[in-house]
């Protein structure tokens, strides 16, 4: 089950570079991407339509892709503009293309008909170009389905066992519930962990009794977008349990898409940081550090539960309490992926 009508994200924006066509394979489509000379993104699907041979394997020329295999050439919109040896182009010679957006770091990527993109459903991602914000990057491919991954966000009770060596995370990540606040397109969760050791990403105030304001949105089709904030003892009671008012001893923010390749092939991408007025690069790359090794332990707790789940058809979860925003979620997912795209 996919949504086709989000956006997706294709990858950082510093990988596709001018006159370079890259193959991309998101909900199952091969997608070839290139920047043209005005450094314009174009995403076209990778099969040409002479005889399929992929267009990632071709060549930009100009604002055009050229398939190399018995050349014929195509501009930006897709259409096919020659063929070698032949005068006449039959009219069904076109690429399907999909509307593709720079933005916040990440090529966003619309699976469903150009037409429909509205870019203001774009997320509002910190992204690495956010001059506030100095952030580590990296990303991961796990041989598991997207829901899995998405899952896995969306209930951070596995804080306090997947990621006791990496964040070590409080048991207080399991025990208290946060709140749920149902979106348009996903859901908000927050809560508070009062009088508990900053987990790891905190840096330098990582182990110290801090409270700890976390509150993300999680939006379709996998997209974090999360602020912890950590603050001194006793501003959770004194904010009377909302957003911390004073108190803050550190602000971090992460932002992180889950991008399905295929049924069980999943990227994960994510950027991790602080306030630029309060971290160097090599603070932001060792918050990253910490940041991966957490991701690597939801890799390997994840593609497990993948192997078991494909081994037990009919299988049906057991939810807990702490599966609120997963269910609310997946409500939301079944809704819009009944939308054609
Ligand atoms: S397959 Fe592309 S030109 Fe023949
Ligand atoms: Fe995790």
């Amino acid at each position: 089950m996919f949504v086709r009508n989000c956006w997706y994200v294709a990858g950082w924006s510093d990988e596709f570079t001018i006159g370079s066509p890259q193959a991309r394979t998101i909900i199952d489509q091969p997608i070839v991407l290139y920047r043209t000379p005005e450094g314009d993104l174009v995403a076209m699907e990778d099969r040409c339509v002479h005889r399929g041979a992929p267009l990632s394997a071709g060549r930009c020329e100009g604002s055009a892709l050229r398939c190399l295999y018995h050349g014929l050439k195509f501009d930006r919109t897709g259409i096919c503009v020659e063929i070698p040896g032949q005068e006449k182009i039959p009219d069904r010679a076109r690429v399907r293309t999909f509307a593709v957006e720079d933005r916040h770091g990440w090529a966003w990527l619309w699976m469903g008909n150009a037409e429909a993109a509205d870019t203001a459903l774009i997320p509002a991602a910190t992204g690495i170009d956010n001059p506030d914000w100095r952030m580590g990057r990296g990303e991961e491919v796990f041989a598991a389905e997207y829901n899995l991954l998405n899952d896995n966000l969306l209930d951070f009770s596995h804080l306090s066992y997947v990621h006791r060596n990496s964040f070590k995370a409080d048991e207080k990540w399991a025990t208290e519930r946060p709140t749920v606040t149902v979106l348009d397109r996903g859901v908000r969760v927050q809560r508070w962990i009062a009088n508990a050791p900053a987990i790891a990403s905190a840096r330098d105030l990582g182990g110290t009794p801090v409270d700890t304001w976390s509150s993300y949105e999680f939006l379709i089709p996998g997209i974090l977008l999360m602020e912890t904030t950590f603050c001194s003892l006793g501003t959770a009671e004194a904010s009377d349990f909302g957003p911390p008012v004073g108190g803050i001893l550190r602000e971090n923010r992460s932002s992180q898409a889950i991008t399905p390749i295929s049924a069980r092939s999943t990227r994960y991408l994510f950027c991790i940081g602080s306030r630029a007025s309060d971290a160097s690069p090599e603070d932001a790359d060792a918050t990253a550090a910490v940041a991966r090794m957490a991701f690597l332990e939801d890799r390997a707790m994840i593609e497990s539960q993948q192997e078991i789940l494909d081994k037990s058809p009919g299988f049906a979860p057991m939810p807990t309490t702490a599966d609120k925003a997963i269910v609310h979620f997946q409500r939301i997912m079944k809704r819009l992926s009944s939308v054609a795209g």
